[in-house]
């Protein structure tokens, strides 16, 4: 089939003689046949399915007071980091290694603040803040957050032309109202929750509540926001109660990282705090009474890298010099809009129905927090070996002691060495990693008397070896710009468009069974680095399959593990188990005497 779509005369040929000439014509003629394929036209709902949740190391508060401080010294960084954006100041990183020093595509970076995804029936689209006018003038932009504090949402300005921007003092007089305000009032509607739907449906609710004015206007207050911040309560402890495994981390009265992470990911159902978000909202920063602190966020504007990067600046800044002085008196600033919807039963019968779907996503979930504490990175780069690739392949292993066999694996290769370039696809199941586990799968010589399984340490290594040749191109080629998925998605593309009829088929090698298995990621992995003891997870992209993110530390490794309770097959205990087994015979390989 392949050989019949490339070869002379082939449809292939043909097709990528239009991709040239559409690289000739775009910056980038790949991204928005990415973004349409991997976001816009996706239509599962966001939390779980899509939105990564991130958790910061917990803070101490005592009294509303600290929660309003702490939170309004985030917005306060946020506002600057803003300005600076808006003067185009952030400096261009570079490559650090494999061709160092290429400048990288900084446009995700720009795209954070003031961005929300809107549903729509057969493709969402995307509200990015418009750039300030070049032209100069100095003139301040209307800036505001939302702030969701128990399901009630406020409008909270920080920054506007007649009066400037707004000091913490003030914002933290705003929060401290909103405090105040919200436990006093009647349950509002929690109209939140339509975001956390199939984008479909949530796109045929959104037009309904659209036909009232003051709904359009809290929609579009929402959209043009810079950020939502959600004022959380607690989960008990009893949320989701299991043993968590590995080293233990952040725990906050009692609450476990896990606890913490589903917190960040979903909010913990209707009766919690999955009514306090609006989860097409790009960052969504969340404070919670008892000092939990994280982040849940819309991840079709920007990789969890530059997400990373804004966050914990925010973060940082937050934490130093916190006081916990009351607000100097306030300067005649009215207290923040309260977001009043206008709802027919139609919409009430809809918000109903979105709390019983969501709820049931959140009860399908099957989350770990999984710190490895046997060895880190330091200890990998000791063995010559890319961390990056050498826990690929401990993924590899895990996944191979469990089900006998590999699996279609994603996992995320940044490709912003390109214009507006995103990711492409690092397929790390490899015949040499096959090779590699299925040696390392056999029984250890002296537990077994038959000997003709045996493999001897030597071999183990030898494959080892292939199996880490064959992964650090896999992982080069890709940050290249060499990877295949981008390249085929293209094609495909590219045959819809130049297609004679709606109804004229594709060509074979996109509908074989084949291609539909390659693209089933039962593995779907990303390698999320941050820089403080903070950690970033998502949820399977399968029913059937697993979401394996991991942060690479010096003397440990942090994974989120998830996947659906729901599938009789997998399990994140389970598959965090046969980690833990992978990478400590993998040191035990590496550390013998050769
Ligand atoms: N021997 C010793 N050290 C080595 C080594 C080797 N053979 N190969 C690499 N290292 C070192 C590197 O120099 C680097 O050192 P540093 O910690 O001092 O910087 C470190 O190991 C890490 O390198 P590596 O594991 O190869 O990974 P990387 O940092 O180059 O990352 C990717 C690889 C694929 C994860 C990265 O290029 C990427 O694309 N990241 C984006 C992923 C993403 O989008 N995530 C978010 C999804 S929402």
């Amino acid at each position: 089939m392949v050989a019949r779509f490339g070869g002379e005369g082939g449809l292939g040929r043909r097709l990528q003689l239009y991709l040239l000439a559409r690289q000739e014509k775009l910056d980038n003629w790949a991204v928005n046949y990415w973004l349409d394929d991997m976001y816009l036209k996706n239509d599962l709902a966001l939390p779980v399915n899509s939105n990564p949740g991130m958790v910061f190391p917990p803070r101490r508060f005592t009294t509303i007071l600290d929660v309003a401080r702490f939170t309004a010294r985030m917005i306060d960084a946020a506002v600057t980091h803003k300005a600076m954006l808006d003067r185009r100041e952030l400096p261009i990183e570079r490559a650090t290694s494999r061709e160092p020093g290429q400048p990288l595509c900084m446009a995700q970076y720009y795209r954070l603040l003031g961005s929300c995804r809107l549903p729509g029936k057969d493709r969402d689209s995307q509200h990015v803040a418009p750039q300030p006018s070049q032209s100069g003038g100095g003139e301040l932009p209307t800036e505001h957050v939302v702030v969701a504090c128990r399901s009630q949402l406020y409008c909270v300005p920080v920054q506007a032309p007649d009066r400037g921007r707004l000091n913490e003092d003030e914002i933290c007089a705003q929060l401290l109202h909103i405090l105040d305000d919200a436990p006093c009032l009647a349950s509002p509607p929690p109209v939140g929750l339509l975001t956390g739907i199939q984008r479909n449906k949530w796109a045929e609710a959104r037009e309904t509540l659209c036909r009232d004015d003051r709904n359009r206007h809290n929609l579009e207050l929402i959209a043009r926001s810079l950020l939502v911040i959600c004022l959380d309560e607690p989960l008990p402890t009893s949320f989701n109660c299991r043993l968590q495994k590995g080293g233990k981390g952040h725990n906050t009265g009692g609450r476990d990282e896990t606890n913490l992470a589903l917190q960040m990911i979903h909010g913990g159902g209707s009766s919690y705090n999955s009514s306090n978000r609006w989860f097409d909202k790009t960052i969504q920063l969340v404070i919670s009474g008892d000092g939990a602190c994280g982040l849940c966020y819309e991840h079709s504007s920007a990789e969890g890298i530059a997400v990373i990067q804004l966050v914990e600046k925010l973060y940082k800044h937050a934490e130093e010099g916190q006081t916990n002085e009351p607000p100097a008196p306030s300067s005649h600033l009215p207290p923040p809009e309260r977001l009043e919807w206008n709802l027919e039963a139609d919409d009430h019968r809809r918000i109903e129905e979105a709390a019983n779907f969501l709820d049931n996503l959140v009860k399908d979930l099957d989350y770990q927090v999984f710190r490895f504490i046997g060895y880190g990175k330091d200890f990998i780069k000791s063995c010559k070996v890319s961390p990056d690739v050498y826990i690929q392949l401990a993924l590899q292993l895990a996944y191979y002691r469990l089900y006998g066999k590999l699996t279609a694996t994603y996992e995320s290769a940044s490709t912003r060495r390109f214009k507006h370039g995103r990711v492409d696809c690092i397929r790390s199941a490899s015949p040499e990693a096959l090779a590699w586990c299925q040696a390392m799968a056999l029984p250890k010589e002296d537990e077994k008397k038959v000997t003709f399984h045996l493999v001897s340490d030597e071999i183990k290594l030898n494959l080892w070896n292939e199996a880490v040749k064959q992964q650090t191109k896999e992982m080069i080629d890709n940050i290249l710009g060499q990877g295949i998925d981008i390249h085929l998605l293209g094609l495909r593309e590219a045959a819809k468009e130049t297609s004679p009829t709606a109804s004229h088929p594709l060509p074979e090698i996109f509908t074989d069974e084949s291609y539909r298995l390659a693209n089933k990621f039962l593995l779907s992995t990303s390698q999320v680095a941050t820089s403080d003891d903070t950690f970033m997870g998502y949820g399977p992209v399968e029913p059937e399959g697993y979401g394996a993110s991991y942060n690479p530390k010096g003397s440990h490794i942090i994974f989120c593990l998830s996947a659906f309770w729901s599938s009789e097959s997998t399990s994140s205990s389970r598959f965090a188990q046969s980690l833990e087994e992978s990478l400590n015979g993998m040191k035990e390989l590496l550390s013998r005497p050769q």
